[in-house]
């Protein structure tokens, strides 16, 4: 739930915005982004981490959520930004977020991505490959300028989450493996490139990650990493990225640890493992994006068919689904709903909410309790900050829904529903 969720009147209200009355207002689907869990989300990051690590930095990992606005609070609030691409990285610059508080991501950035972000003076550039350092090295040569970047490692951890989103094994497309100590004779060629300087390392072993442990063996392999870096090349690697990953709870059943213990585990194994190689203890960054934004965003529905299947299922079709939310039907993700209109009353039956998509596999809840659903009540699904709106398509010409922050009573657009005019405007 986010934080300012309440019920007045069998209503849900969040941000002190009844969310019926913005679902009949601003048409659904809607996404709705609670400002105020997303401010004290950030707020409590650099809190937990700085308290007990000064040298912190977070850096939020904008493909969870990205608009105008949300890029603006990011900065306000005194985070970094982690951008894949040229078009996070515009959305970005836009809005007047600092260059150097910018870190570029990316398995393949194109050398159009690249020259636009080393042109723009970001702060730092994650290489993913050797052909990535030399293109970088070209252009930065050709621009006069000396870039900053890490050296993503794959440490060989893995961490207990979907397949699909588990990223520091070794078999990945990501970064440099530490097989047959690949990533440590890289290093040298990094050293000796010109027109780029080895400012740190950094690792992202995953995501949606509930239990902690990964996180102390891929500290330990990191550090273990800049030690020989120093002991073998005589140079100090002064910043270190443990990327992102903590989970959220998605369903009452869902333990993730909290964002302090999440900063308890990091900084005690990253002082531990330095003390124990014997490194000074670096610049620490994190880059979370779920756990900064998921638990603030909420997506309304209007109910348009219910179909009941004699002991099979219920089916409540909504005015959305995989368009808006492709969660469930790429990764089996749960979610919880609640009837807006109906929000104080029990949870009755077990319900299965399909989208308007001409899949079968259109789906946004399967098998959850939820209020006894009507034709026209509005369906509230929680959750739904991060990797919803990012990952949205217009798959059966679906108009992009609006993008709605409240905070104390007022609702804002922030980024407006797509027009029939939007989905036909790149045609030719
Ligand atoms: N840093 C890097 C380099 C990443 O690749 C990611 C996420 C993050 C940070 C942020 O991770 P988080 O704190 O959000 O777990 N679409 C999937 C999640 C893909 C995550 C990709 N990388 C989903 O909907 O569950």
């Amino acid at each position: 739930l986010p934080l300012t969720a309440e019920v007045r009147d069998d209503h849900l209200f969040v941000g002190g915005v009844d969310m019926v009355k913005l679902a009949r207002e601003q048409g659904t689907a809607l996404y709705v982004m609670d400002e105020a869990d997303m401010r004290t989300r950030m707020e409590t990051y650099l809190h937990a981490f700085r308290s007990r690590y000064a040298n912190t930095d977070v850096v939020y990992a904008s493909k969870a959520f990205l608009n105008k606005d949300a890029a603006r609070i990011v900065n306000a609030e005194g985070l970094c930004l982690d951008v894949s691409g040229g078009g996070e990285l515009a959305c970005a610059l836009t809005t007047g977020f600092p260059a150097e508080r910018i870190f570029m991501h990316g398995n393949n950035k194109t050398p159009q991505e690249l020259r636009e972000a080393i042109s723009a003076g970001v702060g730092r550039i994650i290489i993913d490959s050797r052909i990535e350092l030399r293109r970088i090295s070209e252009i930065a040569g050709e621009l006069g300028v000396e870039q900053a970047i890490y050296m993503r490692i794959t440490p060989g951890v893995e961490a207990d989450t979907h397949q699909y989103i588990r990223t520091g094994c070794e078999d990945s497309k990501f970064g440099f493996t530490m097989r047959e100590d690949f990533a440590y004779g890289c290093v040298k060629d990094v050293l000796a490139t010109s027109h780029v300087r080895l400012a740190g390392l950094h690792c992202h072993i995953g995501s949606q990650i509930f239990s902690l442990h990964s996180y102390p063996e891929a500290v330990d392999v990191m550090v273990d990493l800049m030690a020989r870096i120093e002991a073998g090349y005589g140079y100090r690697i002064e910043e270190l990225d443990m990327g992102g990953g903590l989970g959220i709870a998605y369903t009452a059943d869902d333990q993730p640890a909290s964002i302090n213990q999440f900063a308890e585990t990091i900084t005690t194994a990253v002082h531990e493992a330095c003390a124990k190689h014997g490194v000074a203890e670096p610049r620490l960054l994190v880059e979370p994006g779920r756990s900064l934004v998921a638990n603030a965003g909420v997506t309304l529905y209007t109910v348009g068919i219910i179909k009941t299947l004699p002991n099979i299922r219920k089916y409540v079709a909504v005015d959305g689904g995989m368009s808006d939310n492709i969660r469930t039907a790429l990764y089996h993700a749960d979610y919880e709903p609640v009837i807006a209109n109906k929000a104080g009353q029990p949870r009755t039956e077990i319900v299965t909410i399909a989208g308007k998509h001409c899949e079968s596999g259109d789906a946004v809840v399967i098998d959850m309790p939820m209020q006894r659903p009507d034709v026209g009540d509005i369906v509230a699904v929680f959750g739904t900050g991060a990797y919803n709106h990012t990952m949205s398509s217009n798959y059966n010409g679906q108009p992009r829904p609006a993008v709605v922050f409240v905070k104390d009573g007022e609702a804002r657009i922030t980024t407006r529903r797509e027009t029939y005019e939007d989905l036909m405007a790149r045609d030719i």
